[in-house]
Parts: structure tokens; sequence; C-alpha cells
């Protein structure tokens, strides 16, 4: 297919628009009969279970699916990535988390260079720091070890480490390697944040870790030079050495902040910032709270899932299962939105790093030539661990809106329970419910869900589960083809935040009155001023 033709042109797109009548005309509680249907949609790879029964398709579903992959040429883009082609056109870069985990023999190239000793360059010295400040031989200034870290970042310098963090607060070797220390994320520009971050804090005990791809989002400089105050008021400007590193593609910058460079930790252009968790913007805060050896484990579980989707027949391949059924969903069925609803609490941050991952990825109105979609791309995600989310928003998804669930389990934890299959109104009048409550307790089911299994929840599970989702997001950006590792969108609000900052400050400083934004923007800034 060439690459300017829209995926919805293609024979495999209409053949899939005509199919869904098919499968309007069957409901969930037929097609579960079918046992052979179901062993089929049932795939395992390295103690990782995904059952896609419970989606509203047959196996003539899943075939058609495949040849709509095939049309979309999903296979050579998922290879243009792992050799690195400047598959993210709009910005002129490869797109190479997957060397961030790759073992230290493989070979990636970008630009006609390996990237791979560069990036074991950088794990040897995030292993090496980690383990002097650990282990005491790095102090702060007055010679107290630093059991605490404060990492500042946000957006991708932020969700993903933070996930992983929570993630591993039931992993016991990470419980028993992070005893006695703390890691404390700060992100929101907002006061109260840089007050409940630093709030039970001794800037004697504390490490600062800014971390920022541009080392320029104005949320995250703002933070930075604040905690760099807290430290040099509470032990002189000379403590920022012992008290403050760096993680940036931008060492220039972090060195003009005040920041010796050989503190810094570097990662690369190609690394999008919502990809960044397994580089030095996870890695360096993870390994100071837990140790190295713990956080390449979960690497190591990254990169399985890395060789898994790159090898794995389409058949088999979870991350391409996922991303084809989402797909299937968003643009043939029209579902808009998928719940995220992990049981277990440990993986509360994963649905807020997937928001992320998925809609700044796939949030997207044009095809990666520029065309206009004349289908809506991306979806929205959102979710809670069960069973918090089943007291909040899961009367909605059971008798309101259809909205796709992925059940998350852990076996060593809870059990995922499944979506209330059908409960009809024959059954309530033998069951003598009044009559008047008949359509209340109705359940129409045929809510369409996949549930993944996890063995259990240590850092080489939770880095699989990691991949497992930004490699369905890439293969769904891959079928709709959009450039799903730019984010032209957000950097249009960052510059119209820029533009906002630079009036208000001009109205405060120059008693200039607030120009060249509409009515009501004018009238607000207006307000907030006075
Ligand atoms: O939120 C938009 C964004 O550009 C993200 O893509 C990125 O993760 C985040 O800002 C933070 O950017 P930086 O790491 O450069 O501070």
């Amino acid at each position: 297919m060439a690459s300017s033709k829209l995926i919805s042109d293609t024979e495999q797109w209409k053949e899939l628009k005509a199919h869904v009548a098919d499968i309007k005309k069957t409901h969930l509680r037929d097609l579960l009969c079918d046992d052979a249907r179901s062993r089929a949609m049932m795939v395992e790879f390295d103690g990782i279970l995904l059952d896609y029964s419970r989606q509203q398709a047959t196996l003539e579903t899943v075939g058609k699916l495949f040849k709509l992959a095939e049309a979309s040429s999903l296979k050579q883009k998922i290879d243009r990535m792992y050799n690195g082609d400047h598959i993210n056109s709009t910005e002129n870069r490869s797109v190479l988390h997957v060397a961030l985990r790759a073992p230290r023999d493989a070979v990636i190239q970008s630009d006609g260079k390996n990237v791979v000793p560069e990036v074991w360059k950088v794990l040897d010295k995030i292993k090496e720091f980690s383990e002097r400040v650990r282990s005491g031989s790095w102090v702060g200034a007055t010679g107290k070890q630093l059991k605490d870290v404060v990492a500042i970042g946000i957006g991708g310098s932020f969700l993903g480490p933070l996930f992983v963090h929570t993630a591993l607060q039931t992993d016991p070797e990470a419980a028993e390697s992070s005893r006695g220390r703390q890691l404390r994320f700060l992100a929101n520009v907002d006061p109260i944040d840089v007050a409940r971050n630093i709030t039970g804090l001794n800037p004697e005990t504390t490490l600062v870790v800014v971390v920022s791809k541009t080392f320029t989002t104005a949320e995250t400089m703002l933070n930075a030079r604040t905690l760099r105050e807290w430290i040099s008021s509470a032990l002189g400007p000379s403590a920022v050495a012992k008290h403050m590193v760096a993680v940036s593609t931008n060492l220039t910058l972090v060195e003009k902040f005040g920041i010796d460079p050989n503190n810094a930790f570097a990662f690369w252009d190609w690394v999008g910032g919502r990809y960044s968790v397994c580089s030095a913007v996870g890695v360096l805060p993870l390994s100071l709270q837990y140790g190295f050896p713990v956080i390449e484990k979960f690497l190591k579980g990254a990169s399985s899932i890395d060789q898994h989707v790159r090898s794995e027949p389409f058949e088999r391949n979870i991350p391409v299962l996922l991303g084809l059924f989402s797909v299937w969903n968003v643009s043939f069925l029209g579902y808009p939105a998928r719940a995220i609803l992990p049981y277990s609490q440990a993986l509360e941050k994963l649905a807020p790093h997937i928001q992320q991952v998925s809609m700044e990825s796939n949030g997207k109105g044009v095809s990666i030539d520029g065309v206009p979609l004349p289908f809506e791309a991306g979806e929205i995600d959102f979710g809670e661990p069960g069973t918090n989310g089943q007291h909040s928003f899961y009367q909605l998804i059971h008798q309101g809106r259809v909205i796709p669930c992925d059940f998350i389990g852990v076996v060593k934890s809870q059990q995922p329970v499944y979506l209330k299959g059908e409960v009809t109104p024959e059954q309530l009048q033998k069951e003598n419910v009044p009559s008047h409550l008949v359509a209340h307790k109705t359940f129409t089911g045929n809510r369409p869900s996949v549930s993944i299994l996890l063995p259990s929840l240590n850092a080489y599970n939770i880095g699989q589960l990691l991949a497992i989702y930004e490699h369905r997001v890439a293969v769904q950006g891959f079928i709709w083809n959009i450039n799903s590792f730019d984010q032209w969108g957000v950097e249009l609000g960052k510059s119209l935040a820029t533009q906002v900052r630079k009036q208000l400050n001009a109205s405060r400083t120059k008693k200039e009155s607030i120009q060249g934004f509409n009515f009501s923007t004018t009238s607000l800034l207006t307000r907030y001023l006075q």
C-alpha cells in the first residue's frame, strides 16, 4: 500500500465495515458458548495470559483484522521502528525506546550508529552512582547519607516512573531493598505540590533529580529553581553540586542551570517523552530507591515483550492482538473510550500513565502524510483499580454506555471480576422482582472486555505490562497510519501558555492592559489580575 493512501480506502477496511452488521446480530452470551472460539482467543507468552474471547468478534473478525494489519503494512512498520528508520517523520527522528532495554550485546542502529553501547554506558553510570548514594560513599554537603530523593519532572518525565514506583510496592525484593529510603515525585507547578513534597524532608539528607528531556519545560524548571533555593538557603550554594543531579537530552542547559554535567545522565532524541521510563528518566530515580539490580529486572521484562512483538506471528502476538481489537472497537464498532481496570492497588498509576502514552500518541486528526482522517483515531482512556472503580463508574459500564474494558489480574493477588453477564426481564420475573423494577434491573450484557493475567507483580512483570501497552498503542497508530510519536497539539498548548504568561507579566510589571486575545480570554485574564 502506498503510504499516502488512507487505510479507510482499502478493501480490507471496507470489508470490516460491512462485517459490523454481522457482529451486531450476535451476542456475547452465544459467542461464549463456543469453546473452540474461546480456546482460540487465549494467548500465552512468558507467563502472561491474554483472553480476548469477550470481544464482540468471531474468528472471522479476527481473520479480517489480520488482513487489515497486512494492508497497513504492520509488520514492515514494526520492522522499520526496530531498524531505526525515522518513523517519527514530522520530527525527523527514529523511535527506539526498545533500545533502552535491549541486552548489552544487541545491535540497534540509529543514523548508522549502534546505540546500544551508549545506552549501556548510561546504565553503568546509573548503577555506579546509585550504588555510591545507597552505600553512603556519595554523601551530602554536611557528610550525611542521602536517603530521600525528590524527582522533579512532568508528563513523560513523571508518569511512567511514578507508575513503576507505585507498582513495585508489592514486590518483596523491592520492598526489602528500599527500606529506610523515600522517593517522591514533584510535577505540578502549583506551590502546594512543592510544599507537600518537601514536608518532612531535610535538605541535608535529600537528593534532587531534575528530569526533563528538553530542560525547558516551564513547570519543571520553576520547581527545580525552587528546590535549588531550598537547598542553597539551608546548606549554602556550593551544596547544590552534592544534592542536585539531572536527566536530560540537553546537557548544555543542565550546566547552565548550575548542575555539574558529570552529574547529568543523558538520553537521546530518539526516545519520546512518554516512552522514556526505561531511560535514565525512570531508571535513575528508581535505582536510587530500589537498587539497580531490581530495575534491571524491570528492563528485562520489557525487553522480553520487545522480542515477542517483533518475532511472534500476529495470531499469538499479545500487543498486536490488543492493538487490532482497539482499532476494531474504536473505528468499526464506534466505542470511543476504553477503561483500564487493574485488580491490584499497586497498579493504581497504570491508567494515568497509559492515558498519556495512548492519548498523546494517537490523539491525531491527520494521517502521517498530513491528510485529514475521515475516521476518528485515538481513544479516551481512563481507569481505576478494582474494586474502587466498581463503586464509582461501573454502573455506566454495566447499563449505560458500552466501554470496552481491560481487566488486569495478578494471579498472586486479587482475581479480576468479569462484567456482569446478561440478566433478562424473564429471569427477573421468575425471581418475583416487582414489575416496576424489572427494566432497572435488566442487564443487556454484550459488553466487550479483554483480560490480561500476570503471574505476580514483580519488577519483571511490571516491565512486561509497560511494554505491552507501549506496543499496543504503536500498533494502533501503525494501523491508522498516523504518527504516534509526535505531539504538536501539546506543543501548541505550550506556546499559547507562554503567550499568556508574557501578557500577565507585562500587565503586572508595566501595567499594560491585556491584548491580543478574544473577549472571553481577555476578561478572564483581567479578572485574574484584579
Ligand atoms: O506534556 C507534553 C510533553 O512534551 C511530553 O511529551 C513530555 O513528556 C513532557 O512534556 C515533559 O517534557 P520534558 O521532559 O522536556 O520536560
